[in-house]
């Protein structure tokens, strides 16, 4: 693919450099779950609450790249695997320039979510499920979409005519439908707040 490319590397100015720079570690915080079970509102929350604790942050959330970067891409299987690698690359960006990127996308299958972690790296990709059940996604219905999907209008809705596989190992497991918000994000600080710590 990339024939007659030599990507340079900079030996002298390293992703390292930089996270002392800024004093943290750097991640990625990858949040997968349905549409409506949490993600962006949580991913917003843990963004706002690193930010106070003087850690610089990045998110980026599906429907925020799909009006710029992945504007062309649509709810095929091939485009949301394009759409998580562009992700991916791009979340890796924020992680070599040392900041805490939150990444907010449905990422609904094994294969794509395994993409997303060979772009990244093992070490560095944190995976979060979102999880609350189908039906309740359903009843919140924030944006209008599942009404919307269960009359036709929307094709390759997730979880109802595209797939959802739930994640089987993820590092955290977030359940929206049984705790509450404040509840939520506390476990989420919990568990990041240490990894984040530089040195
Ligand atoms: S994916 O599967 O990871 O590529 O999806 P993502 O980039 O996160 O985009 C999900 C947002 O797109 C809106 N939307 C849809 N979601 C699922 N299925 C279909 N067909 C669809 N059409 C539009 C919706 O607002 C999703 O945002 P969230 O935050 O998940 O509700």
């Amino acid at each position: 693919m990339a024939e007659n490319i030599h990507p340079i590397f900079d030996q002298t100015l390293t992703r390292t450099s930089k996270e002392e720079l800024l004093r943290q570690r750097a991640l990625v915080i990858w949040m997968v779950g349905l549409s409506g079970s949490g993600k962006s509102t949580l991913a917003k929350g843990l963004e706002f609450a690193l930010h106070q604790r003087g850690h610089l942050t990045q998110l980026l959330d599906g429907d925020n790249l799909r009006s710029g970067i992945n504007n062309n891409l649509g709810f095929s299987e091939a485009d949301r695997l394009e759409n998580i690698r562009r992700s991916a690359e791009t979340a890796k960006l924020f992680l070599n320039a040392g900041l805490i990127t939150i990444c907010s996308l449905i990422s609904p299958t094994a294969e794509i979510r395994n993409l997303a972690k060979s772009i990244i790296g093992e070490p560095d990709y944190y995976e979060v499920y979102i999880n609350a059940p189908f039906e309740v996604c359903a009843q919140r219905d924030v944006k209008g979409l599942y009404k919307k999907a269960l009359n036709g209008e929307i094709k390759n809705f997730t979880g109802l005519d595209a797939p959802f596989e739930a994640p089987t190992n993820p590092a955290l497991e977030i359940r929206t439908d049984q705790q509450t918000y404040e509840e939520s994000l506390q476990k989420l600080l919990d568990a990041i707040l240490p990894r984040l710590t530089f040195g």
